[in-house]
């Protein structure tokens, strides 16, 4: 997929856009939580957050990195990271093409951002080459394979008209909603050493904060979906219908967790025959 159009939600309204991704930090943040946590972060680590969104991981980094650590929260849009504690610094950053410095941070993490991106295998080796050699990359992007809405009459109906979608954003290069199972295949290509690999598709109903981030990003993109006519208003009142029924469920978007190492220099080298 090429892509070089700008970040699908980047005209949606502010206080829409930090509502939906305040729902995407609800239901994603125990999770990576527990993963940073398993992968060491401590005092002193330096650490990059790359599509930092509303900021929730930005800040819990600083909280564990403390005085003599430091984090970066880049993101294209920083209109939600004010406030940051005084160890965060936040940066105006298109990582399509902006550079990062080399071999600077003990951990790099995005979420929910490469599958935005027109070519996920550039944009990683920037970020794999700006961990210093040892440090770790944890990367975290949605897969839609197993995406349905269930517990309603229209679900089957408007699960299909969805992955119909899905396909055409997808060819569009607006978003790969199916990218997640793509890498761990992209970050063992990397030359990173890959480390783990987590799937988890959770599935909730109305006050869920799945169904709630489903609902405001399908119901937000209408307008979008219309105007590109991949959707038309019988499907947009089904829709809604569907996202206010009080049996209605959401099943995925599966979550894909990979992190990887740099290896030391001399191990590089070795991989790369020099
Ligand atoms: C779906 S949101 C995820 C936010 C956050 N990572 C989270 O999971 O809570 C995607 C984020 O990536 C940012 N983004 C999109 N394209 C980008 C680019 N080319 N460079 C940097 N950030 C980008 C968006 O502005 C947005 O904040």
């Amino acid at each position: 997929m090429s892509s070089d159009r700008g970040y699908v939600m980047a005209e949606t309204e502010a206080a829409a856009e930090s509502q939906r991704l305040a729902l995407l930090e609800s239901r994603a943040d125990a999770g990576t939580i527990g993963r940073l946590q398993r992968l060491g972060v401590a005092p002193g680590w330096r650490c990059l957050e790359v599509g930092a969104g509303r900021g929730s991981i930005a800040r819990w980094l600083a909280e564990q990195v403390g005085p003599e650590g430091s984090v970066v929260a880049a993101d294209i849009d920083t209109r939600f990271l004010d406030g940051m504690p005084d160890n965060v610094q936040v940066r105006i950053v298109d990582v399509r093409e902006d550079g990062l410095e080399t071999g600077a941070y003990d951990l790099v993490h995005c979420r929910a951002l490469w599958m935005h991106l027109g070519d996920p295998a550039a944009v990683l080796a920037r970020m794999a080459g700006a961990l210093r050699p040892g440090g770790v990359l944890l990367a975290e992007e949605g897969d839609y394979g197993l995406y349905h809405y269930g517990g309603h009459p229209d679900g089957d109906e408007l699960s299909e008209a969805a992955h119909r979608t899905f396909a055409v954003m997808r060819s569009a290069g607006i978003m790969d909603a199916y990218f997640g199972r793509r890498l761990p295949g992209t970050l063992a290509e990397s030359g990173l050493e890959l480390l783990g690999v987590e799937v988890e598709t959770p599935c909730g109903g109305p006050g869920d904060p799945g169904f709630e981030f489903a609902r405001a990003s399908v119901l937000d993109s209408l307008p979008r979906l219309i105007e590109a006519r991949v959707m038309g208003d019988g499907e947009v009142g089904r829709l809604e219908g569907f996202f206010g029924h009080p049996d209605s469920l959401v099943c995925g978007p599966s979550g894909v967790a990979v992190w990887g190492r740099r290896r030391q220099r001399e191990r590089e080298r070795q991989r790369d025959g020099v």
